[in-house]
């Protein structure tokens, strides 16, 4: 099995790329089979959707470079932890940019989430969760919400203790539901 991490903030200067790492180290700590990979949205240079063919109706296969590297690692994936920030009440653009531009490469494939944000991304998790139904994606109840207040001081994401239970807490309802959807 194989877990995306996604990194969903492409700004510079982005505090999810601290949250992301951290959720991925201890990923790789946890044992087990499962293979974890950081998918940090900010490679792939996703430009805005333009095209005229439905992302459902593509194949798999996009003229945009940077489009199908996104493509070809998302359907390399089994399922995926979203980490997301919170933008204006809701989910990131340019993440729902990116998430808008594939389609089959989710298809039926559980997620979960870690969010952060002024009260913890809970708003921009509840908007991922009614998008991602939209490719029939399974999604975990649990997970984990960082405070942009009380887990930030001067400048260094601060997790606390009881989070290495939560995050992992969250994997493993996501493993279980991996591979409850593929038995
Ligand atoms: C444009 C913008 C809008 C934001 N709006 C909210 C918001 O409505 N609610 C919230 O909790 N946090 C909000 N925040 C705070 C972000 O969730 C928080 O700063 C987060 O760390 C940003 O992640 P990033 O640095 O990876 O972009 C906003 C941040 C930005 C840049």
């Amino acid at each position: 099995m194989k877990i995306g991490i996604i990194l969903g903030s492409i700004r510079t200067e982005r505090k999810t790329e601290a949250v992301a790492r951290y959720v991925h180290g201890l990923a790789e700590k946890r044992s087990g089979d499962t293979a974890f990979e950081l998918v940090d949205l900010a490679e792939f240079d996703v430009p805005p959707l333009t095209t005229s063919v439905h992302p459902m109706a593509a194949n798999k296969s996009y003229d945009d470079a940077g489009v199908q590297r996104w493509s070809d690692a998302i359907d390399a994936c089994d399922a995926f932890l979203f980490v997301t920030p919170e933008y204006n009440h809701g989910v990131p653009g340019g993440f729902k940019n990116a998430v808008d531009s594939l389609g089959p490469e989710w298809v039926g494939k559980p997620v979960a989430f870690i969010g952060h944000g002024s009260v913890g991304g809970v708003r921009a998790i509840e908007q991922w969760r009614q998008i991602v139904a939209n490719f029939s994606m399974p999604v975990v109840r649990s997970e984990v919400n960082f405070n942009g207040f009380t887990h930030w001081q001067d400048g260094e994401f601060q997790p606390e203790d009881r989070h290495v239970d939560e995050v992992n807490g969250v994997f493993d309802d996501l493993e279980h539901l991996t591979r409850t959807v593929r038995d």
